[in-house]
């Protein structure tokens, strides 16, 4: 049963087009949900208040939007600890309000992408309730326990990512339990085929209500070392970095039979796409490339749709960097669809890490690289870091590790910046977390007004994509600029070839880019140049992001 199945409508593909899932053509809008829009008016964002933003999410030209979690929970990592795998949060809505928004969505074109936490669920979760309430229950098996060693002590040396050890001691049954991060999130057995098929029941609970896949959270933990290893020390770790990095990884992250449950999450969407719509699936995995690209899986055991690349939000805005990886990725991707990333709600706002000036030109990168782009909310409109006084602090990460930079990942939650009414338009109330001192004149309603506003630069990107498949399927192939601060790269189908020129400093810039022709034609710079220009030399204003059709 698929309700929606008729109500999404097929997009006129570009004859180029033809063969590409909507995934591949189309960019994924990252939802923070507690901060996107409050219709109840309680300081926090809802369901009923992403609904009411349908057509501004609409307006963006985008395929589809991606929810962090939205389950029942208790919100010790703000519902990246799930009680209830097949329920909507009170604090969010209802399943009704869910659904509402599905269909919303839909008729608007825009596919929807759920959060699924498979490697974890909160202590508060009933599977772990009978785990944990006696070692012979039935469940125990379902989680990863460990007796102490001798003396009381913990099982081995694994860290948890939020600071102190992954083990907790279940004082009632003398053993401990596994938690890669805060001790409310116990670790699922994925070596149990009770727990894959339980998980697998939770996605068909969702696929049948109609959504278009997932976005799985930290796939690349699912399987640890049955032996349970002491893990090596990292002889790079230096004082300041997050406690985590003591340690290298592998006995806790990418092992080999992860591989295999993730093929079967990917046969049961393989199943649901086969039937009609497609479905996709996006893996959140930091690994280097070469580790990274072997999650796609193989022709007979394929594995996640898109393993989130995010290599931009680990590489500093260094265009001879950033070159240097983008001609690594899109060589290793090999058969892969490829992805890219700028921002989410674990790492700093782009605009934060790069400046306000150059707000454009990392716009025109994540939309023009070769690859599916997954935008963050706010960073379409230049929302930046906020500074979040010590006693308004809420996440975890931050007040376990007091001392780490960056560890609080408030700064890049905050409310949504919609208008410079009270409380930015997100809410009628203070919200949950402040909103920035800037909201006045960085929101959406004034931006909207705005020809020249980023918000309005960011449509017209994504119109250009609409229009031209070289953007969307075209081949990638990075230029020689002759300055570091610069980064030119094309995309070419058999139709054409489009150039993008990007300008990461604050001088002017004339390229020499010998063997493309005379001269292009513009097709959008961020200083809203139009018309021809010479291709032999080529002049790039401080911080332009120039896209250029070739003839
Ligand atoms: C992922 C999420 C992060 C969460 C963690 C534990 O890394 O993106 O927000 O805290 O997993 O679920």
């Amino acid at each position: 049963m698929d309700p929606h199945a008729s109500s999404v409508p097929v997009e006129p593909a570009h004859p180029a087009l033809r063969g590409l899932k909507w995934w591949q053509r189309g960019i994924i809008y990252q939802i923070y949900p507690r901060s996107f829009m409050d219709a109840n008016g309680d300081g926090v964002g809802d369901l009923r208040g992403i609904t009411s933003r349908l057509d501004y999410l609409a307006s963006l030209g985008i395929a589809a939007i991606w929810l962090s979690p939205i389950f029942p929970s208790p919100m010790a990592d703000f519902g990246y600890d799930v009680a209830d795998y097949t329920g909507v949060d009170p604090l969010f809505g209802s399943l009704a309000d869910f659904d509402a928004l599905l269909e919303a969505a839909h008729a608007r074109g825009l596919h929807v992408l759920l959060d699924l936490v498979p490697n974890h669920t909160s202590d508060q979760h009933p599977w772990f309730l009978e785990a944990r309430s006696s070692r012979d229950n039935p469940k125990r098996d379902w989680y990863v326990w460990a007796d102490p060693k001798e003396n009381g002590r913990r099982p081995n040396n694994w860290l948890s990512f939020f600071g102190g050890p992954a083990w907790t001691l279940d004082e009632a049954s003398g053993q401990y339990y596994l938690h890669q991060f805060l001790p409310q999130q116990p670790e699922l057995n994925w070596r149990n085929p009770e727990v894959r098929a339980a998980i697998a029941d939770a996605m068909r609970f969702w696929l049948d209500r109609g959504v278009d896949g997932f976005r799985v959270d930290v796939i690349w933990l699912l399987g640890k070392d049955e032996a349970l290893r002491d893990e090596p020390i990292n002889p790079d770790f230096r004082p300041g970095m997050p406690p985590h990095h003591q340690l290298l990884h592998p006995y806790t992250q990418d092992l080999p039979e992860t591989h295999r449950y993730i093929a079967e999450m990917r046969a049961l969407l393989d199943e649901y796409s086969a039937r009609g719509r497609e479905r996709t699936m996006v893996g959140e995995i930091y690994l280097p490339f070469e580790r990274l690209v072997t999650y796609y899986g193989s022709a007979e055991a394929p594995e996640c749709h898109m393993p989130f690349n995010f290599i931009l939000t680990q590489t500093g805005w260094d265009a001879r960097k950033i070159r240097a990886q983008a001609d690594r990725y899109d060589a290793l991707v090999g058969e892969g669809w490829p992805n890219w990333v700028l921002g989410n709600h674990d790492q700093p706002r782009v605009l934060s890490r790069f400046g306000r000036e150059q707000a454009r030109v990392a716009t025109t990168l994540l939309l023009t690289l070769r690859g599916t782009p997954t935008v963050y909310y706010g960073d379409e409109i230049g929302m930046a870091d906020v500074d979040i006084p010590p006693e308004r602090v809420q996440d975890p990460a931050g007040l376990r590790q007091p001392g780490v930079k960056a560890a609080s990942r408030d700064p890049e939650r905050t409310p949504m910046q919609w208008s410079d009414a009270d409380f930015a338009g997100f809410s009628t109330r203070e919200p949950w977390l402040p909103l920035a001192e800037d909201y006045r004149t960085v929101n959406v309603a004034l931006q909207d007004r705005d020809p020249n506003s980023l918000l309005n630069y960011f449509r017209a990107l994504t119109r250009l994509r609409a229009v031209t498949p070289e953007l969307v399927a075209g081949a990638y192939h990075s230029l020689e600029a002759g300055f570091d601060d610069v980064f030119v790269y094309t995309r070419s189908l058999e139709v054409g070839t489009v150039l993008v020129a990007l300008n990461f400093g604050g001088a002017a810039r004339t390229l020499h880019l010998p063997g493309l022709g005379a001269a292009g034609s513009v097709l959008l710079s961020s200083v809203r140049r139009e018309g021809e220009v010479p291709l032999e030399a080529l002049e790039l204003a401080p911080h332009e992001a120039l896209v250029v059709r070739l003839r």
